[in-house]
């Protein structure tokens, strides 16, 4: 019996599994074209998607010139995931100052939602998390700590660097790692991630993985996860304002004393996975919606809304996660690529105001 080809998998995937993106857009005639050097690079990007047939996107990039090096496969992926058809590029824009930022405004009721925004970076200087071994995984981290002693000097920020690598100078134990996950800080263990696995991402767990902390707790930095760093400032309250408004100062101070970020002028800031480019942002609230959600029982009606308004939802438990029984939802803007900072926070304040006005009125 032949062993079927990668082509052969992968068009045998499309078939039976249309959502999978990496399928969908996967050209046999174009990967035969490559170099075997370049057939393996690809081999690697696509295995995610080939292992995971039910992959939404399917594929990493396992260094930031693989969005050039693959430029044909990467651009189609891109272009459907994020709706786009014109030419790509990505504004920069944090000026949220005109706009309307208070959720309190809305509601008194949305004065003690959790809100959290993040942005994705990768440095230049080493591969993305895919393709990183041990060694590298724990030299970044190290250049990263320098980074945050500097931040650290900073009264605004102060805080503590809390690493997972085992026999780290900050190593923290099980018990304060599963306090941090429990508060919705620090990043799961990867380690049991089918994605992640297959695209190596989590290879080497725990080492040169861990998180900054302010000391208000308000600003965190990951390192390690799916993408070299996770920068995110979280509060409570409504003031959308001041929550952008702290990312950008800490992340102006950041890439003073980072290497320098992996930046494309097409797609933005270089992340490992396609649907993280952009402004590689993702801001998000945590609200209940107990009467859309049918006492957290059902996302159908409020995900249908939400689309309605660009948003998506999921349940506060993070990715693929159900809603809690109090219709506790994280809700976020779907775009990434193609809109600015300011779009982005705009999109959750006009999003969360309609949802909340279909709430009230169940
Ligand atoms: N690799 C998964 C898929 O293709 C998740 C993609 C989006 N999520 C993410 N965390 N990058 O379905």
């Amino acid at each position: 019996m032949s062993v079927p080809s990668l082509s052969d998998k992968i068009l045998a995937i499309r078939k039976a599994n249309p959502a999978n993106r990496m399928a969908r857009h996967f050209d046999p005639d174009y990967f035969n074209g490559l170099s075997a050097a370049d057939q393996a690079r690809m081999a690697r990007i696509v295995a995610t998607g080939v292992a995971n047939t039910d992959s939404s996107m399917g594929a990493y990039a396992m260094d930031p010139s693989d969005y050039n090096d693959f430029a044909p496969f990467f651009d189609a992926l891109i272009r459907d995931f994020h709706g786009i058809t014109g030419e790509i590029s990505q504004p920069h824009d944090w000026d949220v100052s005109t706009k309307a930022c208070d959720l309190g405004a809305i509601d008194g009721k949305l004065k003690d939602v959790s809100m959290r925004v993040r942005v994705a970076r990768n440095v230049a200087s080493f591969p993305l998390p895919g393709a990183m071994n041990r060694n590298q995984r724990v030299a970044f981290e190290d250049e990263a700590v320098l980074a945050f002693e500097k931040l650290i000097e900073h009264p605004e920020y102060g805080g503590q660097y809390l690493s997972i690598t085992p026999g780290s100078k900050h190593e923290i134990d099980s018990a304060e790692y599963d306090r941090r996950v429990a508060a919705h800080q620090m990043f799961k263990d990867m380690s049991n991630d089918r994605f992640l696995n297959v695209a190596g991402i989590s290879n080497d767990w725990p080492y040169g993985r861990g998180m900054y902390v302010s000391k208000a707790q308000d600003f965190l930095v990951w390192v390690g996860e799916e993408d070299h760093l996770r920068i995110m400032s979280m509060q409570k309250g409504g003031d959308l304002n001041a929550l952008f408004g702290r990312l950008h100062a800490g992340l102006e101070i950041l890439s003073k004393v980072l290497p320098p970020f992996a930046m494309s002028d097409k797609y933005g800031a270089v992340a490992s996975c396609p649907t993280n480019l952009g402004a590689g942002m993702r801001a998000s609230l945590h609200m209940k919606l107990p009467n859309l959600t049918k006492g957290g029982t059902d996302l159908e009606v409020v995900t249908a809304a939400a689309t309605k308004y660009g948003l998506a939802v999921r349940g506060a438990g993070g990715e693929h996660s159900a809603a809690g029984s109090d219709g506790l939802v994280d809700i976020s803007p779907s775009a990434r690529l193609g809109v600015s900072e300011m779009e982005i926070m705009q999109r959750l304040y006009d999003g969360v105001a309609a949802l909340w006005a279909l709430e009230v009125a169940r």
